[in-house]
């Protein structure tokens, strides 16, 4: 497996595979890396011939007061859990290699962007989809793969594609679970013992929610009054949002119909977690 923070070589690997015929899949990750991210690179290995993954712990996508600097970081694992399942190239790029001095141009979306995660997070899909722009033109993979459990970043991505007529296909992965339900996370680590015990009900939250509508629920205010009922049944839960939206446009729904998705933000703590099932009714 070969680890490399520069564009050129990265270019020059993937060319050489490109010249055998060989097919490539890309992972875009911040490291940290769990199982959830793994679960993405397994698929990708099934999929395709190489594995490219790439960690970078992108500025652009924090708000000011967000974590970045805090944002866990440790290479020598992330590479022992690559090689482990496989990976080819590892791409982990210096801040100054992706955004080099002068840097001023951004991929932007109107739609999509709005709700959810874009409501309190209003810079982040801009800074989202300027680095996975960047990344994909680096690593030109044939497909990209994306996790459920960032349920509007793959929506946003998917319409990124599909709008800048990208050669790519996205693929989305489900949504990875530690054994009591809470979905993995880098951030999960900032969790004290409490707080990981209250970060629970986000996940029971969401199974809830999962069953009313597969026994039939077609109402979201309904749908969503029970859930915002259970999450303050925890005292530790601070809602940040409780919405259905339609997986395809990103907008609210009255009628939980076609391709819904419920997400959910809630602060534990100083953490902000997000969780999400998808339903097709
Ligand atoms: P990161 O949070 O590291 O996640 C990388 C990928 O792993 C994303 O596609 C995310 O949805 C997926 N993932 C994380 N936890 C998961 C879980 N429990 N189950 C399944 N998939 C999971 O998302 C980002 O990084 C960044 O925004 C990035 C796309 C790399 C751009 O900087």
């Amino acid at each position: 497996m070969k680890v490399t923070g520069k564009i050129h070589e990265i270019r020059e690997e993937i060319k050489g595979w490109k010249k055998a015929g060989l097919t490539v899949g890309f992972v875009p990750t911040m490291g940290y890396l769990h199982e959830g991210h793994t679960s993405l690179m397994k698929e990708a290995k099934k999929q395709c011939d190489k594995v490219v993954v790439s960690i970078f712990v992108n500025p652009m996508q924090f708000g000011v007061n967000e974590d970045l600097d805090s944002y866990p970081r440790d290479l020598e694992a992330d590479k022992v859990l690559c090689e482990q399942v496989g990976v080819d190239l590892i791409f982990h790029p210096q801040v100054e290699e992706m955004y080099a001095e002068g840097f001023c141009s951004f991929v932007d979306m109107d739609g999509l962007t709005k709700e959810l995660c874009g409501k309190s997070r209003p810079i982040h899909f801009r800074g989202v989809c300027t680095v996975v722009n960047k990344l994909f033109n680096i690593v030109q993979p044939h497909k990209a793969f994306f996790g459920q459990k960032d349920a509007q970043q793959l929506a946003v991505i998917c319409r990124m594609v599909k709008d800048l007529n990208m050669d790519i296909e996205v693929i989305g992965c489900p949504i990875i679970r530690e054994e009591d339900g809470l979905a993995k996370s880098s951030r999960n680590t900032y969790l004290n013992e409490e707080e990981r015990k209250a970060a629970l009900i986000l996940s029971k939250t969401i199974f809830m929610g999962e069953e009313l509508v597969r026994k039939g629920e077609k109402s979201s205010i309904k749908l969503l009054s029970l859930m915002r009922e259970m999450l303050a049944s925890e005292p530790m839960a601070e809602i940040d949002y409780v919405e259905a939206v339609s997986m395809d446009t990103i907008e609210k729904i009255q009628i939980l119909e076609g391709n819904v998705l419920v997400a959910i933000a809630v602060k534990i703590g100083r953490t902000r977690l997000i969780d999400n099932f998808i339903a097709t009714i």
